[in-house]
């Protein structure tokens, strides 16, 4: 059973390609590699013992979408394809709605061209990368999947009108079968050290941050704020290893293919770590230091955030095993071996 992945070659794209082989589908890959590289497509070849199927080409293109989808027929779509940067997505948001909502609204329309049409294959069936970032600043944690909803920059507020949008999608037309996954902060990588994050130019997140520290790269770490009213003053955030989010995401397609509704859930640990937690595991992992100096908060960014995961495990039998040593020793693995990431 194919599925075809928007984005596919992209960090958590390529963690669920392998995942999704490994349960016994057949990942179909789409990207037009513009934050990714193509010697990915190697590494998952290495990873699933065989050349795993591209379509290179832009989510943006709906008519080629619309080929494609009828090329593979593939019983489910998951859509990771976007862009994802915070602060990018504050001074460039127009990219941010042009690239995630019009792609979005693509791939929804190339879909329902060849799923509503004449001899469908099956019914639509969606996975979106949703992420915790639509619940804005919320009062009080663990967060549950009804908190308002809410956005402080462009990246997030892309993210909500998607999540809207297939709402209205949903209730206009019940065949769609659409899975939310809002996802809390995905760090690690592959346990083999053959794939995992490879970000362009300076990282935006701690992780691949601290990574590049340990590994020389970079001579040490800003920490954005220690006077956020946290137990040691940093921010914290509910970490998940890439790979129980890439099961997750196998837990949300076997659900839709099981014949469950339509449902949005949070992909996190319900577990906080703060950016001192995760630097000194980091460092206990790798073996090496990694310099910390203390700087002015971020705007925009918020104290404390993370999620209550337990709809997941009730809907979807999901939940997730790694903690942080796991973590950052997978990717320690992925960066000392990878040191200028896939172009090593
Ligand atoms: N990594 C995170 O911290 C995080 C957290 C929450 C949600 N998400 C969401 O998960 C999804 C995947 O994130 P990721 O971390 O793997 O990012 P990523 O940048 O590694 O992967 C996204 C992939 O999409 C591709 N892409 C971008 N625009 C495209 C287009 N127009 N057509 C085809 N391909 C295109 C890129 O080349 C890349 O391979 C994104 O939608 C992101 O917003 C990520």
């Amino acid at each position: 059973m194919k599925i075809l992945l928007t984005g596919g070659a992209g960090y958590i794209g390529s963690h669920t390609a392998v995942a999704l082989h490994e349960a016994g589908f057949e990942p179909v890959v789409l990207d037009d590699f513009s934050n990714s590289h193509p010697a990915v497509m190697d590494r998952l070849a290495r990873l699933t013992g065989r050349p795993v199927a591209l379509e290179r080409g832009s989510v943006l293109d709906t008519e080629w979408l619309e080929g494609v989808l009828r090329r593979h027929a593939p019983a489910a779509v998951v859509h990771f394809a976007g862009v994802k940067a915070v602060g990018e997505s504050v001074a460039q948001p127009l990219k941010y709605f042009r690239i995630n909502i019009e792609g979005a609204i693509s791939l929804l329309r190339a879909m329902e061209s060849v799923h509503l049409g004449p001899q469908p294959p099956g019914p639509p069936m969606l996975v979106f990368s949703g992420s915790a970032t639509v619940y804005g600043d919320p009062a009080r944690m663990p967060i549950t999947e009804d908190f308002p909803l809410s956005h402080t920059n462009p990246y997030a507020h892309s993210k909500r009108v998607i999540e809207e949008m297939l709402q209205a999608v949903c209730l206009a037309q019940p065949l769609w079968r659409v899975g939310v996954l809002r996802y809390f902060n995905p760090v690690g990588a592959h346990p083999s050290g053959l794939i995992g994050e490879d970000p362009a130019g300076i990282p935006n997140n701690l992780m691949p941050y601290v990574a590049q520290v340990a590994v020389g790269r970079r001579p040490s770490l800003t920490v954005f704020g220690n006077d956020y009213p946290t137990p040691d003053g940093t921010g914290q955030r509910d970490y998940i290893h890439v790979q129980d989010l890439a099961e997750g995401h196998v837990a949300a397609l076997r659900a839709l293919l099981a014949g469950t509704g339509s449902f949005t859930v949070n992909l996190g640990t319900g577990r906080p770590s703060s950016v001192l937690e995760v630097v000194r595991a980091f460092e206990q992992a790798s073996g090496r230091p990694v310099p910390v100096q203390i700087g002015p908060r971020r705007p925009g960014d918020i104290a404390r955030c993370w999620a209550d995961p337990s709809l997941a495990e009730r809907l979807l039998g999901w939940k997730a095993r790694l903690g942080l040593e796991a973590m950052c020793a997978d990717a320690w693995r992925w960066q000392s071996g990878n040191p200028q990431g896939y172009a090593d």
